[in-house]
Parts: C-alpha cells; sequence; structure tokens
C-alpha cells in the first residue's frame, strides 16, 4: 500500500517491516483525540487565511464523519499506515478527496501526536482522580461504623497499642487524599498545547497557536517547540503518581489478605470479590486484593520503563518515544480497574468486630498506657518503661495478662499504683484517650471523618 511519506523512497518495506514499526495496534486508542486535534487545527488554519473556508469546512465535515464512524466502531485501520494519525489522514482522504491533503498543513505528526497524549492524559486524570474520590467515600463509610471498633495496631507486624478500626481505614484516605492532589497538580503540566511546534523548529506558515490551545482547553502552550515535541515529562508524572497510588492500594490489600485470613479472622472479603479454589472445597481465596497487588509491579514497570526510554534521547523526536504509549494505556487500565474493584470490596466487606475485640484484649498492647500512668504521676518515662517491661515479664510467666495480676503484684513494682489502673487498662480507654491531634482517640477520628467528609463533598 502506497505511504503518505513515500515520495522520496524507490523500494518499500515488506509487510513484516511495516508491522514491527506501526504503533496503530494501540495507539489506535487515540482516535478521538486525534480527530479532535485536527478539527482544532482546521478551523485555525481558515481563520489565519492559510486555507480557505471552503476548504477547512470539507475537512471538518470528513473529519466528523470519520468521529461518527469510529464512534460505531466502523474505521478499518491498517499496519502500512503506521499510526492513528497516518491512518486518519489517509481515510480522510479516501472520504473528501485530495482536498483531504491540506490538513497537514503546518503541522507534524510530531506536535500531533504529543497533542493527542496531552489531551487523552488530560481526560483519564481526571476519570481517575473522581475513580479515587469513590474509593475514599467507600472508606469513610465503612469508617463511620466502625469508630469504637478496636483493632490491634501493629509495628514490626507485632501488636503495639489498639487502633479505633476507623482510624486505620481513614489512614488510606489520607493517602489517597495525596495521591488526588498529585493527580491534580500534574494536570497544570498535561494541559497545556505542544500543537504548533511543528515538527521541531515551529513553521514558516502564520499559525495561531495560542487559538488552537483555547479550542482545545488548554491552559496555555508550551513555550519552546523543541521541548514541546521531545519531552514526555507529563507522562512521566502521570506514571509516577499511578505507582505511589498503587503502592497505596497494594499496602491495603496485603491487609485484607491477612485480616482475612484464618489466622486474623478480622474481616471478611464478599463473595462478589472472592474466588473457590478448584480442588479444596473449603478455600474462598481474595483474589481481587492479590491481582491489584500483583499489577502494582507492571505500573512501575511502565514508569521505570519511559524514564528508561528518555534517557538517552537526543533533542528532538525519535522513534524510541513511540514506546510511551503502551505502558500508559496499560497503566490507565490497570489503575481505573483497581480503584473500581477496590471500592466495591471496601464496601462490601465484612467486619468481625468479635474477632477484633478479642484481639485486643488478649496482648500486652496496652503496656504502653501503664507506662504513661507512672509518668503522669511524675515518675521519668524511661523509668515506668523499665517498670512495666518487668510486669509484663511477670504476667507472661504466670501466662496472664496486664488486666489479670492482681493489685499487690502492681503497687510491689511501684507505690504509684492505685486501682484506677485496671480501667486504664481497657483498650476502649486505651484507644479512646489518645486525643492529641490526629492520633486514634474517638474525638480524633470524629473530627477526622468530618474533614474527610468535607473534603468529599468540596469536590
Ligand atoms: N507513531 C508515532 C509515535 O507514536 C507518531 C509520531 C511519528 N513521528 C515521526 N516523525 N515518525 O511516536
Amino acid at each position: 500500500m502506497s505511504k503518505l511519506w513515500g515520495g522520496r523512497f524507490t523500494k518499500t518495506a515488506e509487510q513484516w517491516v511495516d508491522e514491527f514499526g506501526a504503533s496503530i495496534g494501540f495507539d489506535q486508542q487515540l482516535v478521538e483525540e486525534d480527530i479532535t486535534g485536527s478539527i482544532a487545527h482546521v478551523t485555525m488554519l481558515a481563520k489565519q487565511h492559510i486555507l480557505s473556508e471552503e476548504e477547512a469546512a470539507q475537512i471538518k465535515n470528513g473529519l466528523k464523519t470519520l468521529q461518527k464512524k469510529a464512534a460505531a466502531g466502523e474505521l478499518v485501520f491498517s499496519a502500512a499506515q503506521e499510526d492513528i494519525h497516518l491512518n486518519l489522514e489517509k481515510l480522510l482522504i479516501d472520504e473528501i478527496g485530495p482536498v483531504g491533503g491540506k490538513l497537514h498543513t503546518g503541522r507534524s505528526r510530531n506536535d500531533q501526536v504529543a497533542t493527542d497524549m496531552h489531551l487523552y492524559l488530560r481526560t483519564q486524570t481526571e476519570e481517575i482522580m473522581e475513580a479515587i474520590r469513590t474509593l475514599q467515600a467507600a472508606l469513610v463509610k465503612q469508617a463511620e461504623g466502625h469508630v469504637e471498633t478496636l483493632i490491634p495496631g501493629y509495628t514490626h507486624l507485632q501488636r503495639a497499642q489498639p487502633v479505633s478500626f476507623a482510624h486505620h481505614l481513614l489512614a488510606y484516605f489520607w493517602m489517597l487524599e495525596r495521591d488526588y492532589g498529585r493527580l491534580q497538580d500534574s494536570l497544570k503540566r498535561v494541559n497545556i498545547s505542544p500543537l504548533g511546534a511543528g515538527a521541531l523548529a515551529g513553521t514558516t506558515f502564520p499559525i495561531d497557536r495560542a487559538y488552537t490551545a483555547e479550542l482545545l482547553h488548554f491552559e496555555g502552550i508550551y513555550e519552546n517547540s523543541l521541548d514541546a515535541v521531545s519531552d514526555r515529562d507529563f507522562i512521566v508524572e502521570f506514571l509516577a503518581a499511578s505507582a505511589t497510588l498503587m503502592m497505596h492500594l497494594s499496602r491495603l490489600c496485603e491487609e485484607l489478605i491477612l485480616w482475612s485470613a484464618q489466622e486474623f479472622q478480622f474481616i471478611e472479603i464478599d463473595d462478589a470479590f472472592a474466588t473457590g479454589s478448584s480442588i479444596m472445597p473449603q478455600k474462598k481465596n481474595p483474589d481481587m486484593a492479590e491481582l491489584i497487588r500483583g499489577k502494582t509491579g507492571r505500573v512501575y514497570g511502565s514508569l521505570f520503563s519511559l524514564l528508561t526510554t528518555l534517557k538517552g534521547l537526543p533533542l528532538a523526536y525519535n522513534k524510541d518515544m513511540q514506546e510511551d504509549k503502551e505502558g500508559m494505556f496499560d497503566t490507565v487500565k490497570t489503575v481505573k480497574g483497581s480503584l473500581r474493584i477496590f471500592a466495591g470490596m471496601i464496601e462490601t466487606m465484612t467486619v468481625n468486630t468479635d474477632a477484633m475485640a478479642k484481639a485486643v484484649t488478649s496482648d500486652f498492647s496496652n503496656a504502653t498506657e501503664l507506662a504513661d500512668y507512672l509518668a503522669t504521676k511524675g515518675m521519668p518515662f524511661r523509668e515506668a518503661h523499665e517498670v512495666v517491661g518487668k510486669l509484663v515479664l511477670t504476667a507472661i510467666e504466670k501466662g496472664v495478662y496486664l488486666l489479670d495480676l492482681p493489685i499487690e503484684v502492681y503497687k510491689e513494682a511501684s507505690s504509684l499504683f492505685a486501682d484506677d489502673i485496671y480501667e486504664v487498662l481497657q483498650p476502649k480507654t486505651v484507644v479512646g484517650r489518645r486525643n492529641s491531634a490526629g492520633g486514634t482517640g474517638f474525638e480524633q477520628v470524629k473530627l477526622a471523618l468530618g474533614k474527610a467528609n468535607d473534603l468529599l463533598s468540596q469536590s
């Protein structure tokens, strides 16, 4: 098949070579953006009298026909036309005749593809931000029902101090809030127009870049034509924000998986998000959580792949840059899918409050409270730590917990102890009293829920 750039060639490549070089297999996902960009470009060409009104109208109509056909899935692309840009230009010429060849006046595929990617990523970033909000809302909803549900808090995966289950869930709300903020911030750099940078150096045609930027709702234009066509830092940023987001999701997945293990039994994942075993009839596997944890790796991979692709490239465009797309598309799909599944998983999970309550009364996670008690009464904290450490040892030797030790044992350890320690040691007291800003105390958790709800209702 003849090439749109075939003029200086005397030989055509074999089909398998074309196929290796082609990006149409994946960049057809940019069909909508490519047509939108072209419509803006041709509108500007007419305004600047670079094309006549009539030519521009013909081209625009042709593009709109292609738009409809694309929506109906009627466009047939070919690897011989390499990518979405050349495929659409060829289809346009087939549709309206040689005048279609005027569309590419004052433009290059290099600024065209960069424009498509900016448009694509703007839409996708906004959709992902929405999906983050949905997951945050699911976390808040679960948290609201569990302000006073206690769960062991861990460090080193050893019982440390009990916390409110709502507080634990809200920790992820705030991580997601920063993920949201990162994406929101990246939009500032996604939302600039590279269109009109030409192949690398601008163009002799009297184009109006600000006008196309306005038509495409960009907030401004790239100041430097070389930069406009050769950087992909806006995609790197998107991938980095996505990698961080997936890392957060993956950590919560790990917790959901642990919590649903028989050893914990803190939660049960709904049947809708679990699967069975083909051999072991009793199994209910947290597959979706495992899969999100697993998919985190491919998002990291895409980030590294793009950074590596870009690091040695001289200015301006190099074909290597065609490799920027598949990782980005894959990341969009992975992140959207993961967020959607996650919201459903959180909304429908069952919280086993009995198992959690049992867990927080069968450990030594109230020991800090006892040390704080002595410190409040004037003993230097370091000494109090030592006294309580010894009491823990005594309890371990007797095979009981701190609440089970008789008052005499306490009084012997320190004369500062009084009967009120049994109240102090209750897990509800332990958690409820941690009311320093951002702490797990019930008042603080309620405040945090209020803030979280405010944020959700603002956006
Ligand atoms: N398919 C190409 C890409 O994705 C489009 C830009 C091609 N430009 C060029 N001069 N070969 O990067």
